[in-house]
């Protein structure tokens, strides 16, 4: 059996929103996930329509904005890192808030305060060899551009995005080499608002979805989604691709990634019908890979588009752009694998997904989210064969309610048995000939959920003592997990008891 490779990037990941809090300080401005309020701890809050927003102002005095809070990375990055290090990480997930460089997005020059935070940061990482990955865009944009042009859907967003990317390149080339453009891209046909700053029903009339069981449109809603959120889709692979094209221009030590959220499906049955609706909703998860490393659509989307009614305004020169913006590496978040079935009566949509069914032969979290470590390897091998380029795994993990025993330890070792075995896939993916240069879990540090935006749902080595109101000490401690990793990492891999 092969082994990982020398260099593997171990490490966990993060991002601003989740983290940082210190929303309002030096100077910082709010983003669009700075208005998600906080419904209950298994109710799903990242889609936000008119009422949601108006709700979120109206009220913003008495309600909750968990994001607001983070677990205070803000002021405590110093003693997270060196727990981080003490784990032996390589490599660091985390993003950089927009509205800390540019508090309203308009601005001509950053803050000098948000600026110094982030070198800050990276500084403190190197000090322990840390690598950084950074994600230029995780689910935040500044308030202003979801008031003004209704987030992405509007390419008007795009010469400010590019002022805040072109920035990130120019000031922090030299600390940083590997960034990820936008997080889970595909995310923004799924939840409009969450990737995209999209108020669906900002300018249309639209039912009410059924938000607590999942996420569930009537058709208006959906026809409305599709539309919008490909539009949008399409403006983030154009500032993508330009930024891409920037960094390898002028900062040639730097590595660009994608970055989507994997989702791998099985047929329900072996009848051809189910065979197909799976292969459909499989080149549906790999059309956005395909734009961002193939550098072009693919001819069976147009013709999607053609079949479903959506219109997309093409950018100027958008083929040459995202021909000259092709990713260096792949980069992927996986925690689930689904089943579907041809029977038009089953079905269950989330935008242009079909949500799964559940599969017999798997286990699932406490959230429901099926647990399918084989699925990671197959999907690793299509990918090498589809782009034969590197794969930086930068999310998996698992949610868990936990709360500390009566010696304050938390024994979570359903999350090492979830760690452990896919962590052996991705070595038998490597064996089956994968380039895999790294993995971060997700939630390396407790973090605020982004579907549910509480701090109940866990996926930590570290433990953060805040419940989902903001009560709590936010004092860190280590998990079971902790120490168990802290061995994987030391063995590269080897040792996984
Ligand atoms: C990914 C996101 O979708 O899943 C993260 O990139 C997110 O931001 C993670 O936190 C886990 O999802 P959740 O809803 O359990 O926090």
């Amino acid at each position: 059996m092969a082994k990982f490779p020398e260099n593997f990037l171990w490490g966990g990941a993060t991002s601003a929103a989740q983290i940082e809090g210190g929303r309002c300080e030096d100077g910082k401005g709010l983003s669009h996930l700075d208005y998600v309020y906080y419904r209950g701890p298994k109710i799903p809050c990242n889609f936000m329509l008119t009422e949601h927003l108006n709700k979120a102002r109206r009220e913003e005095a008495t309600l909750n904005f968990p994001n607001r809070r983070g677990i205070d990375f803000y002021h405590r990055y110093k003693e997270d890192i060196a727990l981080l290090a003490e784990m032996g990480f390589k490599s660091f997930r985390m993003s950089i808030s927009w509205t800390r460089l540019f508090p309203t997005g308009l601005e001509e020059t950053p803050d000098p305060k948000g600026v110094e935070f982030y070198h800050n940061v990276f500084r403190e990482l190197h000090k322990y060899n840390i690598e950084p990955l950074v994600t230029m865009i995780h689910y935040e944009m500044p308030i202003t551009f979801v008031d003004r042009y209704n987030g992405w859907y509007s390419a008007e967003i795009i010469p400010y995005c590019m002022k805040y990317l072109k920035f990130l390149i120019d000031e922090y080339k030299d600390e940083v080499k590997y960034w990820l453009t936008f997080n889970e891209i595909n995310m923004v046909t799924a939840v409009p608002w969450l990737g995209g700053g999209i108020v669906l029903d900002r300018d249309v009339q639209l039912p009410r979805p059924d938000l607590r069981h999942g996420l569930r449109f009537p058709p208006e809603t959906s026809k409305v989604m599709d539309q919008m959120s490909h539009q949008a889709l399409h403006h983030q692979f154009i500032a993508s691709a330009m930024i891409v094209k920037y960094a390898h221009d002028t900062a040639p030590n730097c590595l660009i990634g994608n970055m989507f959220n994997l989702h791998h499906l099985y047929p329900e049955t072996p009848s051809p019908a189910d065979a197909y609706r799976a292969h459909e909703e499989t080149e549906f998860n790999m059309f956005f890979c395909d734009v961002m490393a193939r550098g072009y659509y693919p001819a069976w989307m147009k013709s999607y588009y053609r079949k479903h009614d959506i219109n997309i305004k093409w950018y100027d020169n958008y083929e040459k752009i995202l021909s000259e913006g092709k990713v260096d590496f792949i980069s992927l978040s996986y925690y689930l694998s689904s089943i579907v079935t041809a029977d038009p009566e089953r079905q269950e949509k989330i935008g242009s997904f079909m949500r799964g069914l559940n599969n017999p032969y798997i286990k699932t979290s406490e959230f429901g989210w099926q647990i399918d470590p084989t699925a990671l390897r197959i999907s690793l091998n299509e990918l090498r064969d589809r782009f034969n380029l590197p794969i930086y795994i930068v999310e998996n993990g698992i949610g868990a309610f936990e709360k500390p025993d009566e010696d304050g330890k938390i024994h979570d070792d359903y999350r090492i048995a979830y760690l452990r075995d896919h962590i052996k896939a991705i070595k038998e993916a490597i064996d089956d000939g994968v380039d895999v240069i790294g993995y971060t879990p997700w939630g390396c540090i407790d973090l605020v959920s982004c579907s549910l935006v509480s701090m109940s749902k866990r996926y930590g080595f570290i433990y953060v003592d805040a419940d989902d109101e903001g009560n709590g000490t936010y004092n860190r401690s280590r998990k079971d997990s902790f120490y168990w990793y802290k061995k994987v990492i030391a063995s590269n891999g080897e040792d996984l008891d």
